[in-house]
């Protein structure tokens, strides 16, 4: 299926990435978040990373300002109505995400793809939401958005061939690259990366190491082109600790659950860059 319209639901971490590469791809984009505050903040964002390329020289000023003018901004669902794919990237939290694909599948035409871009949630759950099933799927972009090349495409067990390959080819055409899996705990990378996260935080009070050490541990001497701590802080640390309940609670083994120090952090609002302090400080 042709798609010329994109729509994004959320504009935080993941949502101001995949709209700014969507645009820059060439799509017209409608991005949808809950409030103007949060809709100017995305824009903000987008508009800083254009400003900063074009600055070093990566992009003409001219194609920046399509980029802009191919981004629409807004707090109304009922912009999402003509786009062929709508990607979510609203909180990771299962009640919010079955609440919005019920709501998308009102407004959004029926032969348009659902994309979902969680981190470890089931994408079959998600398409239970709606009598459609068959239209979701998962997009697994990685963070961040506009530098990592990988997206998972995850394939639901109601998700139709059509459905899959029309976001694969998106994954493409993004200049991504997007391979296929199945709708198990974590897909591929997550699988793997959450519960040796949450092994490497251990280690922090097990070896009695400082975060600064833990990184450098792993950078210097496993290769990792950052270390944990500096990485669960881009993530998020409430991004974290949902994702390693989700997945701990589907799989049931004691390394995926997230240490209590982690869970402490996310409790105090220490969430990482977004917050301004996490396991580091970023003023
Ligand atoms: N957002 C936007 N731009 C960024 C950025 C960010 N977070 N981080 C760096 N950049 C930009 C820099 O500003 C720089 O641009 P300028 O030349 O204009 O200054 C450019 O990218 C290169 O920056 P660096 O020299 O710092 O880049 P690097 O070579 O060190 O690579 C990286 C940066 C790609 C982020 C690299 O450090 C990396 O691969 N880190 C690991 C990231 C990772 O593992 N992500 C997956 C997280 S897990 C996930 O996403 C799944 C999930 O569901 C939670
Ligand atoms: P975030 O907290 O930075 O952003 C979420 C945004 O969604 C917020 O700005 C919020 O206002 C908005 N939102 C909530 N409900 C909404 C609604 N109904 N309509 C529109 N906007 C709504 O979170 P994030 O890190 O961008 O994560 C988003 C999704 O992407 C999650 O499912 C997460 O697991 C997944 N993900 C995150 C990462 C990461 O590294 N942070 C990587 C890959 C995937």
């Amino acid at each position: 299926m042709a798609i010329s319209k994109v729509g994004v639901v959320g504009g935080g971490l993941m949502g101001h990435g995949i709209t700014q590469i969507c645009a820059q791809a060439g799509w017209d984009v409608v991005m949808r978040e809950v409030d103007d505050e949060k809709v100017g903040a995305c824009v903000g964002k987008i508009d800083k990373q254009l400003s900063r390329a074009v600055e070093k020289g990566r992009m003409e000023s001219a194609d920046a300002d399509g980029v802009r003018d191919r981004i629409e901004a807004t707090t109304d669902y009922g912009q999402l109505a003509d786009c062929d794919l709508v990607i979510e990237a609203i909180v990771e939290d299962l009640g919010p995400k079955l609440e919005l694909f019920a709501e998308l599948e009102r407004i959004v035409r029926p032969d348009a793809v659902l994309a979902t871009n969680t981190s470890a949630l089931s994408v079959t759950e998600i398409a239970a939401a709606t009598s459609s099933p068959e239209r979701v799927v998962g997009m697994h972009f990685f963070n961040p958005a506009p530098l990592m090349p990988l997206v998972e495409i995850v394939r639901a067990e109601l998700s139709s061939d059509d459905a899959v390959e029309a976001v694969f080819a998106v994954g493409e055409k993004l200049g991504k690259r997007p391979i296929r899996c199945h709708d198990t705990p974590g897909f591929v990378v997550n699988r793997v990366l959450i519960p040796l996260l949450n092994d490497c935080l251990r280690v922090l009070d097990e070896a009695r190491v400082s975060p600064e050490d833990l990184d450098t541990a792993m950078t210097a001497g496993a290769g990792w082109p950052m270390g944990p701590c500096t990485l669960v802080d881009l993530v998020g640390i409430d991004v974290h600790v949902h994702a390693s309940e989700a997945l701990y609670e589907k799989l049931r083994e004691p390394r995926i659950a997230p240490p209590a120090r982690i869970v402490a952090m996310k409790n105090a609002g220490l969430l990482g860059r977004k917050s301004g302090r996490g396991f580091y400080r970023y003023d």
